[in-house]
């Protein structure tokens, strides 16, 4: 096991280029499943989820070849195999697994998805769709098999806008006979990207990004090449790094629409964010202003930075009140925080946070973005060692932490534990 070492009080400087979504990623290789030839995918982030994903693949008989940040998957000969258990209790995005292969087998047996556990994470929005698409679901000894004659299209009204269900519909739909359409659905950019390569595989899809989705199956799909969306998560990881070190930081390779709450929150506390075309550039300050967040579904403020941003709210001046209305209970950073001198107390799914100096301490990342609001805090110390255990529910999600943040200056190292 490794844990993290972080020597704080350098404020970052330079510019950092910012990976793949890692959340494009890991529906982007099930969606592959349903091409009868090979498929593409081309800046691909280099993080432990991907590299799980491709294993399970490979398990289910895709050949996957990975060179850099491009990975080439033929599921030419897929078998239809039951993955109970194994790799997909690693990922919480195995369940995309349930759409793909019902799609393209009509029929699939998974194991229920692991991931970061930061509160109760249901699926039966994803379960209501496979059933209006004709599909039988039921539990066979702890995991959920779905099984399909014939996929029909159908209308599928989400009771949540999920993301997760919203992209295993479309992997499913685009296969069923006739057409669907997803009511109140996910409209985060991901989603238009799970859209893109399936319609250069061939299928049909219009209005991703919007809450209405209309999927028109075909027969067959095939192969084609995608190159994935930038990670907009990470992004603001290191723009909110940038402005809790008072530092001076290049976000590169981003899409600035897609990092709007993000900029308007910053900007309101007195951080100077420039946009460019495709990079942000962070110009920190000595002093911020509280600040109220509601983390909610895109375009609002994404609860995956709700974590990093409770850590930049330490940094500024009076009482800032950060709600997540889309995770409830997600605050498993918080009580590191607290150990590192931050000043915050939770109230129902709020968090209250008072400004103050933070201190080194050893803290333990308990989830992705818990991780990522430590990192944030331990490099705004000021002159003392923070160590971060937990460092591969960090590795899930962040391609080249500790290189990329040694380019912008930062003094951090792993060690072995
Ligand atoms: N929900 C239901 N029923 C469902 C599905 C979701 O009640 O069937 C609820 C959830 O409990 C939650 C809300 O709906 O309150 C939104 O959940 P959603 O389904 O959108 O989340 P997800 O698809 O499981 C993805 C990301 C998460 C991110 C959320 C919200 C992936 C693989 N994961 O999860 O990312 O927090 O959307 O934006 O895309 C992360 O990257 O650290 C991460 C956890």
């Amino acid at each position: 096991m490794e844990k993290l070492m972080i020597r704080g009080g350098r404020p970052l400087r330079g510019t950092v280029g910012i990976s793949g979504a890692k959340n494009s990623a890991v529906a982007l290789i099930p969606a592959a499943l349903l091409a009868e030839s090979e498929v593409v995918l081309d800046n691909l982030p280099i993080i432990s989820d991907v590299a799980v994903y491709s294993e399970i693949l490979q398990e289910l008989g895709a050949e996957v070849h990975r060179a850099g940040d491009t990975m080439r998957i033929n599921p030419a000969d897929l078998k239809s195999l039951p993955m109970p258990n194994g790799k997909v209790k690693m990922l919480r995005a195995s369940y995309y697994l349930m759409g793909a292969m019902l799609g393209r087998f009509g029929e699939a047996t998974i194991g229920l998805p692991g991931g970061c556990n930061f509160g109760p994470r249901p699926i039966d929005q994803h379960i209501k769709g496979f059933e209006a698409l004709g599909a039988v679901v039921s539990n066979d000894h702890g995991s959920i098999r779905i099984t399909a004659k014939q996929l029909k299209g159908a209308k599928v009204y989400l009771d949540v806008a999920s993301v997760g269900a919203t992209i295993n519909i479309m992997l499913a739909a685009s296969r069923a006979k006739g057409s669907t359409i997803i009511e109140n659905a996910a409209k985060e950019p991901e989603i238009i990207d799970v859209a893109t390569l399936l319609t250069a595989m061939g299928a049909t899809i219009k209005g991703a990004g919007t809450e209405t989705i209309r999927i028109e199956g075909v027969d067959e799909l095939r192969g084609c090449r995608h190159s994935i969306i930038p990670d907009r998560i990470q992004a603001g990881t290191y723009m909110i790094a940038a402005a809790a070190t008072g530092g001076n930081v290049l976000v590169d390779n981003v899409i600035p629409k897609h990092m709007e709450a993000i900029t308007a929150k910053m900007e309101e506390m007195g951080v100077e964010v420039q946009e460019l075309d495709e990079a942000i550039r962070i110009i920190g300050r000595p002093e911020y202003q509280a600040v109220d967040v509601k983390a909610l579904v895109y375009p609002g403020f994404a609860t995956d930075l709700q974590s990093p941003m409770t850590t930049l709210l330490t940094q500024a001046r009076g009482v800032s009140i950060l709600t997540d209305y889309v995770y409830g209970t997600r605050f498993k950073h918080i009580p590191e925080l607290v150990r590192m001198g931050a000043n915050i107390r939770v109230e129902g799914r709020s968090a209250i946070v008072e400004g103050t100096k933070l201190n080194g301490a050893k803290v333990k990342a308990a989830d992705l973005r818990a991780g990522a609001a430590l990192v944030v805090g331990a490099l705004a110390v000021q002159d003392d060692i923070t160590e971060i255990t937990g460092v591969e529910f960090i590795d899930r999600g962040y391609d080249s932490l500790v290189d990329n943040l040694r380019m912008l200056g930062a003094d951090v190292w792993r060690e072995t534990e």
